[in-house]
């Protein structure tokens, strides 16, 4: 019988170089304890080249895979082109509306992810209408749920895991207050996620949310911004059940 594959879980690192090592120390447990490390997104503090440097000192002894997306925070110097580079050189795949597949004993894990961006949620989701800025605006966040989307349904992993930086539902956002509500994510990301399904969500950018939440289908979602979670990262397991096992004769 195969083990459960064991993720590592965190966000919002938002690495500067007077947390460097900090955030070396908190990290290296994960190459004994888990098998994939994700990290999603807001990985420098405000984008700067210096950042982006002492993010390459704090993942560079991480053995086992490394997947990522960016936040907000890591476009904010404009030297996202940089950061993608330096993140690569040190071993991270980086999703950008694309998937990577992990092997791990003799099974896969597929993550598929992107940024996303904002919008709002259900009956109260900005629609394309109106101002070109509007429209924009939105079509940002439906260009990454599009992008999801497709590398999502071609997937064919024995697990499959997607991860935004942004919110694709409200649970998550708990404790925050409701004005910034649009603009900590957008139920437009949850929908490749609802049509196709997945083991789990993960993401970040809610520093005052709740950890655990799920989708309208009942898939976990968990906001792992290092706020919320409070420890370097959080582990957890994908495992069959038998209701999967069911679901995938
Ligand atoms: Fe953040
Ligand atoms: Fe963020």
């Amino acid at each position: 019988m195969t083990r459960p594959i064991r993720l590592a879980l965190v966000a919002d690192l938002h690495c500067r170089p007077e947390t460097q090592q900090q955030l070396r120390e908190g990290l290296a447990p994960a190459n004994d304890e888990a098998d994939v490390l994700l990290l999603g997104g807001d990985l420098c503090n405000m984008g700067r080249a210096e950042e982006g440097r002492a993010l390459q000192e704090v993942l560079r002894p991480i053995r086992i895979p490394m997947v990522a997306v960016l936040g907000n925070h890591d476009y904010h110097s404009g030297l996202v082109g940089d950061l993608v580079a330096m993140l690569t050189d040190v071993g991270v795949h980086l999703l950008q509306g694309s998937a990577h597949v992990a092997r791990v004993n003799g099974e896969t894990v597929g993550i598929v992810g992107a940024k996303g961006f904002c919008g709002g949620y259900g009956t109260y989701c900005l629609t394309p209408f109106g101002e070109s800025g509007i429209k924009q605006f939105i079509g940002e966040t439906r260009h990454d749920a599009q992008a999801v989307n497709e590398a999502l349904g071609a997937l064919q992993t024995d697990y499959r895991v997607v991860m935004f930086h942004y919110a694709p539902i409200r649970d998550t956002l708990f404790g925050e207050p409701a004005e910034l509500y649009p603009f900590l994510g957008s139920s437009i990301l949850a929908e490749p996620v609802e049509q196709h399904g997945c083991d789990l969500v993960v993401h970040g950018h809610a520093h005052h949310g709740v950890e655990d939440g799920e989708t309208q289908a009942g898939i976990p979602v968990k906001n792992v911004a290092m706020p919320v979670i409070k420890r370097p990262y959080v582990l957890h397991s994908l495992e069959r059940n038998g209701k999967r096992r069911k679901r995938r004769r």
